[in-house]
């Protein structure tokens, strides 16, 4: 049986996939968890296999491809929890395919810009009292290898979609965010990294489109590595390629581009100025 360490995690998308494994794997070492998706039978499954081996897990249903859910699922957080010690922004949507269409979130953004990067941004900036309270704390956010600058003319990919320069824009935003994040809360106890996994895992979204090449498993331990190590304490601001510090795309280290995105994201998810420090 899993003997409670007091502390509780949201695992963001964790009804599949890595994030699935991360939220057993953290369910097994003690955490609390919330896990999230939008699949409620799956996430029930996740719930019921957290508790079958000891542990204490609550299912919260969102759909982060509107703004609105993201601000409904961080109030849901809050109700069930009096401290987040662990926040894993891992939901996301693949390319779509070499056919894929573009498509775009309830507030009218690009798809995969705003499921996988600013829903994650909206989420943390809102969930941030609760994580400062309950420091130490980490946030990790699950980006890609796979990265691509941002055009600053065209965020939104009216022009030239293509499905992989969509999902690689919004793995390198994530960046951008957490190498900004981690300077704004340089202090406060709370740390903040990213990184790729690891590369065509199994998973739903490889298997949709592509051939898997690695396993959840893999990608599971570098993400727990972020998430609870001890040779993490007190590290931030940092890019992994799984177990590795590596570098990320250039863009991640100008410091005008992520000024840039995080004024748009500001605008973007509605959020006032004076909250972002
Ligand atoms: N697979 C790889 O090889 C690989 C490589 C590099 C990076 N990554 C990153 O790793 C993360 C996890 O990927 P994965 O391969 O484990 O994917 P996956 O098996 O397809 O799982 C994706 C998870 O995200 C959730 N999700 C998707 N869209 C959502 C939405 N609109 N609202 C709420 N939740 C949503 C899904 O929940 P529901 O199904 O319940 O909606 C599911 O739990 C992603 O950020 C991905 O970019 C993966």
């Amino acid at each position: 049986m899993a003997k409670s360490n007091g502390k509780t995690a949201l695992v963001t998308g964790s009804t599949d996939g890595v994030g699935r494994e991360v939220a057993l794997r953290l369910g097994r070492d003690g955490w609390r968890l919330l896990v999230h998706g939008r699949d409620r039978e799956r996430g029930k499954e996740v719930v019921a296999a957290i508790e079958k081996a000891g542990g204490a897990a609550e299912f919260i249903a969102a759909d982060l491809s509107a703004l609105a859910e993201v601000r409904r699922l961080s109030d849901a957080v809050q109700q069930t929890t009096r401290r987040l010690d662990l926040l894993i922004n891992n939901a996301g949507i693949g390319s779509g395919g070499p056919q894929g269409a573009r498509q775009e979130s309830a507030d009218g953004y690009e798809l995969r810009f705003a499921v996988n990067y600013l829903s994650g941004f909206l989420l943390a900036r809102l969930l941030l009292p609760l994580i400062k309270k309950s420091a130490p704390a980490r946030i990790v956010n699950v980006s890609s290898l796979g990265q691509q600058a941002i055009d600053f003319a065209d965020v939104m990919l009216t022009h030239d979609y293509s499905g992989m320069r969509a999902y690689r824009q919004s793995k390198l935003a994530q960046i951008l965010f957490t190498i900004d994040l981690a300077a704004e809360l340089a202090g406060t106890g709370v740390t903040v990294n990213t990184l790729h996994p690891a590369t065509f895992m199994n998973t739903t979204m490889v298997r949709q489109f592509g051939t898997p090449m690695s396993t959840v498993e893999e990608g599971a331990d570098a993400i727990m590595r972020l998430a609870v190590s001890r040779e993490m304490e007190g590290k931030t601001g940092l890019y992994f390629n799984g177990q590795r510090e590596a570098e990320a795309d250039a863009q991640a280290y100008d410091a005008a581009a992520r000024q840039k995105l995080k004024a748009l994201s500001v605008e973007l998810a509605g959020l006032k100025t004076t909250t972002t420090g």
